[in-house]
């Protein structure tokens, strides 16, 4: 089994590091270029013992876009599938995370899917609550049990840094209310998914969260339905249609497996019936995704024999 493969598992990730030379940490979200480029970690969760972690583990990160699968997934929970894509779609782009063009050209005007940035603040927006406190404590309270870890929190520091530099989410943000695809105040929206980007992980927590989104939504020990299975089967579909945003295509071909990434450079996979993954390497691509991290999803997927194709 591949959590007992940690040998391995070490010569991987470290064949896969040198891939981090060729891509470089996100700058837009000021505190994000704090990152060290050459980091690389990754844990494996089968719902066993503890996760195989190899790499720089102790690292901890920000989920950025990868929040965006457990924001969707409160936001079906709490107002189901049709009010939820009454206001946003369900196709792919194969533009940025952040373009703006679709939002124009596309009749509604509602957003293509829940992974752009337009998408997910529509979906941040959906959830339940009377302050941004009480929907930031009911996400943060979801991932708590995901992940067994009552400690995580997010990162004043990376919100903060990310709400002074978010222009040009403001402006899909202003643009989407004109279209009444939502009513909240811009500032209190952007401050929540600010909030909701910088939740802070490490590579185990996600491997986890990985794991029960691949495990039909079910508590690793008590089997508890946390997430219902039909809304565990959307967010999978989404991860991959639309979890390496303009990159999905050829992900999808190359290692085949529900993956969500975000700028800090982690990625959560999720193979169906079986393991979580959570790879943390801050070193991104051009399109947003890690470079080392995509690297060794496709090695572990040859393999392993983990396409989902
Ligand atoms: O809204 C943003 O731009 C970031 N908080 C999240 C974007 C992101 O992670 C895109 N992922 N690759």
């Amino acid at each position: 089994m591949i959590c007992n493969d940690k040998d391995i598992l070490h010569v991987m990730i470290e064949e896969a590091r040198t891939y981090t030379q060729g891509g470089e940490v996100a700058k837009y979200i000021p505190a994000l270029a704090e990152a060290d480029p050459s980091v690389l970690s990754l844990a494996i969760y089968d719902g066993g013992g503890p996760c195989a972690a190899v790499g720089n583990t102790d690292e901890t990160f920000t989920l950025q876009s990868i929040s965006k699968v457990l924001s969707l997934a409160l936001a079906l929970m709490d107002r189901g599938e049709d009010e939820v894509f009454s206001r946003v779609g369900m196709e792919p782009t194969g533009d940025p995370f952040n373009s703006i063009i679709k939002l124009e050209t596309n009749r509604p005007n509602k957003p293509l899917n829940p992974m752009i940035n337009a998408g997910a603040l529509a979906v941040t927006s959906m959830i339940s609550g009377s302050s941004t406190e009480e929907k930031l404590g009911r996400l943060l309270t979801f991932i708590h049990e995901l992940t067994g870890n009552p400690e995580i929190r997010y990162d004043e520091h990376v919100a903060k840094s990310e709400l002074r530099t978010a222009d040009l989410n403001r402006s899909l943000a202003y643009f989407m209310r004109q279209h009444n695809v939502f009513e909240d105040e811009v500032e209190d929206l952007l401050d929540l998914y600010t909030k909701q980007c910088a939740i802070e992980v490490s590579c185990e927590d996600l491997a986890k969260i990985g794991y029960v989104i691949a495990n039909e939504g079910k508590h690793v020990q008590s089997k508890r339905q946390i997430i219902p299975l039909h809304i565990a089967r959307i967010l999978k579909t989404f991860m991959v249609t639309c979890g390496m945003y303009n990159a999905s295509g050829e992900f999808a071909i190359r290692v085949g497996i529900p993956a969500k990434s975000g700028v800090s450079g982690g990625i959560m996979a999720s193979i169906p019936h079986g393991i979580g993954i959570g790879i943390y390497g801050p070193a991104l691509d051009d399109k947003g995704n890690s470079v080392a991290g995509m690297k060794l999803l496709e090695a572990l997927s040859h393999r392993y024999d983990l396409s989902i194709f």
